[in-house]
């Protein structure tokens, strides 16, 4: 592709690369092939979806997928209107149609009947059936597919099939080392390096219990939530018990050898 897209980017969302997902980005654009990213929740896959579409200069559909997502949600429906049936296009529809980026998160969620849909789109014919009106949409320049899922939630009977991972590009998101987080913590919420580093300590203290006690490690958006209520006036330990401690488990013994474990990092 040219470089005709490459309009945008001047105020981009700040997004700060933890690798070269950005190039990875760019280069799926370029070719037309799909991209999955994947990786825990909080650690920034949103953010990087809207700077890069800002970056390439196209509009940007985002569909947030639930268990009760269907074809028809994402490709359109007939509605009645004034007496009229009148035929309304999905967001999947309006983003092949203008060739803009369309942004799937959590897609292990949605309907088995999504995939289908996905298939032709992802593979190089980048077609889009819509049964209803007859139509068969090829994609528009500048069209491009996202999704993201989270494979550590673990659950065996939402995963995504080989038949549909293998369509896409991947690329990996986890919680990012001190030297991105903090300064990704000190510009989203304006607090200081010295106790935004103290933030990241805490948070990579509370990750390492993974897997034993926790589902979740403290995500990227819950240190930037702490981060900003104490830049706001409140004291470090009610901003860390509010955004992360209480959001991480309902159990109040382990929330309380967490606290344990932030006096002894906090001194
Ligand atoms: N690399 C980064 N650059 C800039 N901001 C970041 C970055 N990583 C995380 N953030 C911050 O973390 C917040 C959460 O990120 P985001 O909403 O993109 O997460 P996500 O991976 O989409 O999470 P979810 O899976 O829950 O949707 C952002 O609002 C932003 O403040
Ligand atoms: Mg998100």
């Amino acid at each position: 592709m040219d470089g005709t897209f490459n309009i945008g980017g001047l105020d981009a969302p700040f997004y700060l690369p933890q690798a070269d997902e950005c190039d990875i980005f760019a280069a799926a654009f370029a070719k037309n092939l799909p991209l999955l990213l994947k990786g825990p929740t909080g650690c920034g896959k949103t953010r990087f979806v809207a700077h890069m579409a800002a970056r390439l200069g196209r509009p940007l559909y985002t569909v947030a997928c639930h268990d009760d997502l269907s074809a028809a949600d994402l490709i359109g429906r007939y509605l009645l209107k004034g007496g009229e049936t009148v035929w309304v296009d999905g967001p999947l529809t309006r983003a092949v149609r203008e060739g803009a980026i369309c942004y799937l998160d959590e897609v292990v969620e949605a309907r088995k009947d999504v995939a289908v849909v996905l298939h032709p789109l992802t593979d190089d014919r980048r077609i889009l059936p819509i049964d209803r009106t007859g139509e068969e949409l090829q994609a528009a320049p500048g069209f491009m597919l996202v999704a993201s899922y989270n494979p550590g939630y673990q659950n065996i009977m939402k995963t995504l099939k080989p038949s549909t991972r293998q369509r896409f590009l991947s690329v990996e998101f986890t919680f990012p080392k001190p030297e991105h987080e903090i300064p990704v913590v000190v510009r989203e919420s304006g607090l200081d390096g010295d106790r935004v580093s103290l933030l990241v300590r805490l948070a990579n203290k509370l990750r390492g219990l993974k897997g034993q006690d926790l589902e979740e490690g403290v995500s990227t958006r819950l240190v930037v939530y702490a981060a900003t209520l104490i830049a706001g006036g409140m004291s470090m330990d009610r901003a860390i018990r509010a955004a992360m401690i209480e959001p991480l488990t309902d159990d109040a013994d382990i929330r309380a050898g967490l606290m344990d474990l932030v006096v002894a990092v906090m001194g």
